[in-house]
């Protein structure tokens, strides 16, 4: 298994560390072979560049990537290419990794650290499955120009070929297969003619599944849906832009942005394996990030990328045995729990994956 690991920057590399002790624990029984390299800030630092050129190279010839976090201040910056967010952008862009898992799945033992009352999030568990490679984000004509009498305009194109709607749409109708069957589509087809067709070619792909229950949703009304019925969605499907938007809101469901892990697939098996979290600036350094979102992103990445399964359960068995402890990190504040920094939570991890051998 090689693994290229890319901690980033903010609180990517305390995350992405316990990740790494947490997979090294799991010992010969999964052997691998981990590369570091320098991405985001921490590469315009040493390098200039937010995504070097052997940074790109390593990712290409690795199984997975585990990636903890890029952006920062220089996000504000006006050229795109040297901000480290483009970074993020650019890997999944090169590397095709259109498919987008964002489970929310609520831990039983954080159920009242969820925004909402317990009875409305008992059970949770979605996936988002947000398409990755084009959209807002990459849609030209795009940047900031100026109008025909000199005031500055802003322009994005949201554009999306029935092809990448297609390959997404067959992501989301097999995913909802393997889980409860049912997939809800998310757009704003009365609205936007890219959306239209996203609903359209959505539901001639549907007919080829006759088993998944299909559903649809404009985005205003499944942000809405997700506050007040969030345990009625198994699948939803979107686009970036919305995908983006309604996978922070679902996090927060969960009790904490802290605890989710995701991954982003392509055409072959090599996968990107990150944290839904930022890079959070405002707390890096300091040993209070939740580590266990990076440490599912490890357990995620032996699942889809390396056929692990028994190794990836023993890794959310163990988290589970940590959270049932009562330990929590500073991000979920709950009467009666025991607080933790982030390595501290990293040895409780590593120490529960032992327990489970003996
Ligand atoms: C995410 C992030 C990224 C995105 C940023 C860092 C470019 O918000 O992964 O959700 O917008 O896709
Ligand atoms: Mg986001």
């Amino acid at each position: 298994m090689k693994i290229a690991v890319m901690p980033g920057d903010g609180i990517g590399p305390e995350v992405v560390g316990q990740a790494v002790r947490v997979l090294k624990a799991l010992g010969d029984h999964a052997p691998m072979e981990m590369n570091h390299a320098l991405v985001g800030a921490a590469a315009i630092e040493k390098t200039g560049i937010a995504l070097p050129a052997e940074t790109l190279e390593l990712a290409r010839k690795a199984d997975a990537i585990l990636f903890g976090s890029v952006g920062g201040p220089l996000d504000e910056l006006p050229d795109r290419s040297k901000r480290p967010g483009t970074a993020l952008l650019t890997l999944r862009r090169e590397l095709g990794l259109f498919a987008n898992f964002r489970p929310a799945f609520l831990f039983p033992e954080l159920i009242g650290a969820s925004s909402l009352r317990p009875e409305l999030v008992r059970g949770l568990d979605l996936i988002i499955l947000r398409e990755l490679n084009g959209d807002l984000y990459f849609g030209e004509p795009r940047g900031i120009g100026k109008t025909p009498d000199g005031r500055r305009a802003g322009t994005n194109t949201m554009y999306y070929t029935e092809d990448e709607i297609a390959r997404i749409a067959h992501v989301g109708f097999q995913t909802a297969r393997q889980r409860k069957g049912k997939l809800c589509s998310v757009d704003k087809a009365n609205v936007l003619e890219t959306m239209h067709l996203w609903r359209e070619v959505v539901t001639e792909i549907g007919r080829d599944y006759p088993d998944v229950e299909l559903t649809h949703l404009y985005v205003d009304a499944a942000a809405m849906a997700l506050m007040r019925t969030p345990t009625k969605f198994d699948v939803i499907v979107t686009g970036n832009v919305f995908g983006d938007i309604l996978s922070d809101e679902a996090a927060m469901l969960t009790g904490s942005i802290g605890m989710l892990p995701s991954a982003s697939l392509g055409k072959d098996r090599t996968g990107l394996y990150e944290p839904v979290h930022g890079s959070a600036p405002d707390i890096a350094g300091q040993n209070i990030a939740n580590p266990l979102a990076a440490i599912l992103s490890a357990a995620m990445m032996l699942r889809y990328s390396f056929d692990q399964p028994v190794a990836a359960d023993r890794i959310e068995r163990a988290v589970r045995a940590v959270l049932a402890d009562g330990y929590r990190t500073a991000d979920i504040n709950e009467a009666g729990t025991t607080r933790l920094g982030t390595i501290e939570m990293g040895d409780e991890v590593v120490a529960a994956l032992k327990r489970q051998e003996a």
